[in-house]
C-alpha cells in the first residue's frame, strides 16, 4: 500500500503548489516501495538512494518555488515559512547521509513512512494553506492606476 494516498493530500486551489505536492507524494512512495524492497532482501542501497535523490532534488525545486513566489507577492510571515522548508531540507540532507553511510533500512524506512508524510500533511493544510490564499488574493487584486500624466523637465 502506498504511503501517501495522492487523492487525499489537501488541496490549496494553486496550480503549481498542488502539483509540486502530488510530486512530492508519489516521490516519497516511489522511495517507500525502494525501502520496502530492500528490507524484504529485494532490493538494493543504490536504488534506495537514487529515489531518496529525486525527492531530495524535487523538494529543493518545490521549496524554491513556493520562496520565489512568496517573496515576489511580499508574503508578510515568510521567514517563518522559510524557516519550516529550511528544517525539512537540513533534515531531509541529515537522513540521506545516515543512509549512505550506515545502510540503515529500519531508519530511513521510519523516516519515508512516518516522518515525511506526516510532515507534509501538516504542513500543506496550515503553511502552504495561508500562503496560497495570500498569492491568490494579490493575484486577483487590481493593480493601483499608473499615472498618465507627463511630466515636463526644465532645460536649464
Ligand atoms: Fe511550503
Amino acid at each position: 500500500m502506498a504511503i501517501v494516498d495522492l487523492e487525499t493530500i489537501p488541496e490549496v486551489n494553486l496550480a503549481f503548489m498542488d502539483s509540486d505536492h502530488r510530486e512530492e507524494g508519489r516521490l516519497i512512495n516511489a522511495l517507500g516501495e525502494a525501502v520496502v524492497a530492500l528490507r524484504e532482501g529485494r532490493g538494493s542501497p543504490g536504488d534506495v538512494q537514487k529515489r531518496f535523490a529525486a525527492l531530495d532534488a524535487h523538494t529543493h525545486a518545490h521549496f524554491a518555488r513556493e520562496e520565489a513566489a512568496m517573496e515576489r507577492a511580499g508574503f508578510p510571515p515568510y521567514p517563518v515559512h522559510k524557516a519550516e522548508h529550511d528544517h525539512v531540507v537540513a533534515e531531509m540532507v541529515y537522513e540521506g547521509r545516515w543512509f549512505a553511510e550506515h545502510r540503515d533500512a529500519e531508519r530511513l524506512w521510519a523516516y519515508v513512512s512516518q516522518a515525511v508524510p506526516t510532515w507534509l500533511v501538516g504542513h500543506v493544510e496550515s503553511m502552504d494553506l495561508v500562503t496560497a490564499r495570500f498569492l491568490a488574493a494579490r493575484a486577483t487584486r487590481p493593480r493601483p492606476a499608473t499615472a498618465t500624466r507627463r511630466v515636463r523637465l526644465s532645460r536649464g
